[in-house]
């Protein structure tokens, strides 16, 4: 595969207009153009000086199945954003289940046990350290939300009303230049079961707009079930995400599989090989790492498992520089198998 894509940017993304945003996403999240299409106005209106004061720049709700990738869609505008996945300040809900956890974020009053030792989570420092020369906005992502402590919850409700936080030592925090993402998959259950099989899916699965409602409905119907109406009411965008078909699966695949051509390029340098994944050996990592329950989850380790810890002992054999490793799957196999035809040599080498 030399003609890859990969993670990096084109010569024609230009990552400051809005064009260059919309690209730069399209060509890293598959199958949610929804998504996509209610982010980018935000950010749009924050650039022309547009957006309301005393309120963050964004309040996006990402809701829809596990492995859809509403965690990766805020990585990816991150590396649009700011050119690197890492310039975005990740809150792990799972990690705040308790009322004291929670209390982490803001850090102990003056005065109070452990005053000392606490060094709150969400300073405006930490906020600051997530932006870039290109944009000044800060993308706060509050990760799988509802399995935070309703303490969470209300503390998020004064940030996404008035755009600032207080802190225990009484500094505030200023979220106006913030784009807030919550994600969750509440709701994800429900989706399942009208996917599922005899559930209406089949008779629906030609009628995606449809299918799409539905799946909204069952969502939205959970977030009022979790959240208070006032919670709701904060939120500018909800996007429910969409299951992905086998089509959006194979997509992510090649997305996967070229980032990882270039990082053998990049690793290698003047030692690179090709890698080549044979249909057969596509579908049997499809298979290894997609479902319906997971989405393209499991895709990632899939490729760790069957193809990049093999091709560590391969190259430990010794791959010749510009070759082509070519994996494939017979049929009914367990495994990848791989084969290095030998090098052509051209008129030119022979000479
Ligand atoms: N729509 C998508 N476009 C591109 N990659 C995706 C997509 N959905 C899932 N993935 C891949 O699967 C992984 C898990 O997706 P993630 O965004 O974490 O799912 P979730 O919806 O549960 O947050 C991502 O890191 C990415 O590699
Ligand atoms: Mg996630």
């Amino acid at each position: 595969m030399r003609n890859f894509r990969g993670g990096s940017k084109s010569k024609k993304e230009t990552p400051g207009t809005v064009s260059g945003l919309k690209a730069g996403l399209h060509k890293r999240i598959v199958g949610q153009p929804a998504a996509l299409e209610a982010i980018v106005p935000h950010i749009k209106i924050h650039q022309a000086g547009l957006s309301p004061e005393g309120r963050p720049a964004g309040v996006f709700l990402l809701l829809g199945p596990t492995g859809t990738g509403k965690t990766k869609t805020v990585e990816a505008l991150a590396e649009v954003l700011h050119g690197s996945e890492r310039n975005l300040l990740r809150i792990d809900c799972a990690e705040f289940q308790m009322d004291h956890e929670v209390a982490k974020l803001i850090g102990a009053p003056p005065g109070y046990l452990g005053h000392r030792e606490t060094h709150p989570l969400l300073t405006q420092a930490k906020l600051n350290s997530v932006v870039s020369e290109r944009s000044p906005l800060s993308i706060v992502l509050f990760d799988e939300i509802e399995k935070a402590a309703p303490s969470l919850t209300r503390l998020l409700l004064g940030v996404l009303d008035k755009a600032t936080l207080r802190l225990g030592d009484n500094t505030a925090v200023n979220f106006e230049r913030s784009l807030i993402f919550l994600t969750s998959n509440l709701g994800a259950r429900g989706m399942a079961r009208e996917l599922s099989p005899g559930f209406g899916f089949d008779a629906m699965a030609g009628c995606r707009p449809a299918l799409s409602s539905k799946l909204e409905s069952v969502a939205m119907r959970a977030v009022r079930k979790h959240f208070s109406p006032e919670f709701v009411n904060r939120l500018d965008t909800v996007v429910t995400y969409q299951p992905l078909d086998e089509k959006s699966l194979s997509e992510i695949l090649d997305l996967q599989l070229a980032g990882l051509q270039q990082h053998i390029h990049s690793r290698r340098g003047c030692e690179t090989f090709y890698l080549h994944v044979a249909a057969s050996g596509r579908k049997f990592l499809l298979n290894a790492g997609t479902s319906p329950e997971y989405g393209a989850r499991e895709l990632k380790r899939a490729i760790q498992r069957h193809l990049i810890t093999p091709l560590a002992e391969l190259i430990e054999l010794g791959i010749e520089p510009g070759a082509t490793v070519i994996a494939d799957a017979p049929k009914n196999s367990t495994r990848l198998h791989f084969r290095v035809p030998a090098i052509r040599l051209t008129a030119l080498d022979a000479a």
